[in-house]
């Protein structure tokens, strides 16, 4: 696996990820997607979407405001509670979650004993809503997609006719304004989530966080094609924390969220070591009660076949996008020597490819070729993301593609396009980005032959 250095550069320099507003000096935890980056992401976006609505009955999509009445993050505990330690070194003034720092020096001056007491800061960003700028017209960013979803619970259920148990998914934008920030996309103050909270009876949430527990773990092993020793679930009960995967001793005990009665962690190998990708928590009526609560609005639930009136459990899978194109980008990465030379591969599964083909003319100065490779991508571009490259030689023109996980490169020769050529036959030049094979192909097939293949 490369080290994050080499990630965050591949990724700028093919067009992944940039530093947010980085003429100006950049600004901490904010990056910007480039061209194949946004691509990346929204087939990651497209194969949560399909695995967690499309493919179901029993779940249907939402898309709420990110901003919203204030009272929301009074019942959700989130003013009261979305804190993280904060102290800072009295001598160079740098600020540090107090639980993340080991001993007692400073982390960035290295003095001891300047570390002021820990103060609970909270790391919800605050905006004024309306021309005054007073208290009355403070509201939040908000921390997590989920809330949208409890506060439409009813309306989603009664307009959906929806029976429990029953989900409601949303993908969009978060805030955090997180102390400390790093290891490139991993740790944002803005980012995406993807969250479904799953409403069931009292009494089963435990048999539905298990299964949740199971059908996510599968979608990343199966959408990101993840090896099992890359992969674990962290299980964290208020009594003890526990590892189920690979390295069950590298854990630390901690407790659930404020929220949650239990959480399965799932946790990638990254190169600054096991970290969380996705949790699912088991929320119980912690959300809708406190909604109830403060809202003065019945969020119950009435069974029909039991007559039976409650506030449904809630079970939630909830995932980064950010972190799942950190772990599709790490996972796909390889080296390997090829004729003496360095090939580095992104071997990304073919519906997360940012470019499914690339169509490559071997001579950029014969019209004709030329012509003809445009002519391929035009017909190509209605089923898939093509592009035309002639920038360079066609080995560096592979070794580019390769580099940015292309499955395909279509070459055309003299052969495919000059009837003149003694070895002419209207064929093109299918190359397999994994294994390197090279097909010929009549022009008129290339297009099936590329949809066949990217069927995984
Ligand atoms: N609604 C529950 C919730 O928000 P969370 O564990 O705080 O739970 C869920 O967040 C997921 O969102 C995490 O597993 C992680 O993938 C992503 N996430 C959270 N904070 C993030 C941050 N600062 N930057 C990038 N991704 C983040």
């Amino acid at each position: 696996m490369p080290d994050m250095d080499t990630m965050v550069s591949l990724c700028k320099r093919r067009g992944f990820v940039f530093q947010g507003s980085e003429i100006y000096g950049g600004i901490g935890g904010f990056w910007d997607y480039g061209p194949l980056g946004v691509e990346l992401k929204n087939n990651i976006k497209r194969a949560w979407w399909k695995a967690m609505v499309q493919d179901r009955d029993d779940i249907v999509g939402i898309d709420a405001a990110i901003i919203m009445n204030p009272n929301v993050w009074v019942a959700s505990g989130h003013v009261a509670t979305f804190n993280d330690p904060l102290v800072e070194c009295k001598n160079c003034h740098h600020r540090f979650r107090a639980d993340e720092i080991p001993g007692e020096a400073c982390p960035h001056c290295g003095n001891k004993g300047t570390l002021t007491e820990p103060r609970q800061f909270n790391v919800m960003f605050k905006t004024h809503v309306g021309p005054v700028e007073d208290d009355a017209a403070i509201a939040y960013l908000r921390p997590e997609t989920a809330q949208g979803i409890f506060v439409n619970f009813s309306n989603v259920q009664q307009s959906m006719r929806k029976k429990i148990p029953f989900g409601i998914a949303q993908m969009g934008r978060s805030f955090r304004n997180e102390i400390i920030t790093g290891n490139f996309i991993f740790r944002d103050r803005e980012f995406e989530q993807m969250e479904m909270e799953f409403f069931v009876k009292p009494g089963s949430e435990d048999e539905w966080h298990d299964h949740w527990r199971d059908e996510r773990l599968a979608w990343w092993k199966k959408t990101l094609n993840i090896r099992d020793e890359n992969i674990r679930v962290k299980v964290i009960r208020k009594e003890r924390t526990y590892i189920i995967g690979p390295d069950p001793d590298d854990v630390k005990e901690e407790k659930p969220p404020h929220y949650s009665k239990g959480n399965y962690d799932i946790e990638y190998r990254f190169p600054m070591g096991w970290s969380e990708v996705e949790g699912i928590a088991s929320r119980t009526d912690w959300d809708l009660g406190a909604h109830q609560k403060l809202s003065g609005k019945d969020l119950t639930y009435f069974d029909d076949e039991t007559k039976e009136k409650y506030i449904p459990y809630v079970v939630e899978p909830a995932m980064g996008v950010d972190r799942a194109v950190l772990v599709a980008l790490f996972e796909s990465y390889t080296e390997e020597v090829v004729r003496d030379e360095k090939r580095i591969v992104l071997r990304l599964p073919k519906t997360l490819a940012p470019l499914k083909v690339a169509v490559l003319p071997l001579a950029r100065n014969r019209p004709e070729i030329v012509e003809l490779a445009k002519k391929i991508v035009a017909e190509l571009k209605p089923y898939m993301m093509a592009m035309y490259d002639d920038t360079a030689s066609i080995g560096r023109l592979y070794r580019r593609q390769d580099e940015i996980g292309t499955p395909f490169c279509v070459t055309v020769d003299h052969q495919s396009a000059l009837p003149g050529d003694e070895k002419y036959d209207g064929k093109v030049t299918i190359r397999d980005r994994d294994s390197m094979e090279q097909i010929r192909v009549p022009v008129a097939e290339v297009k099936n032959v590329l949809l066949s293949r990217l069927v995984e």
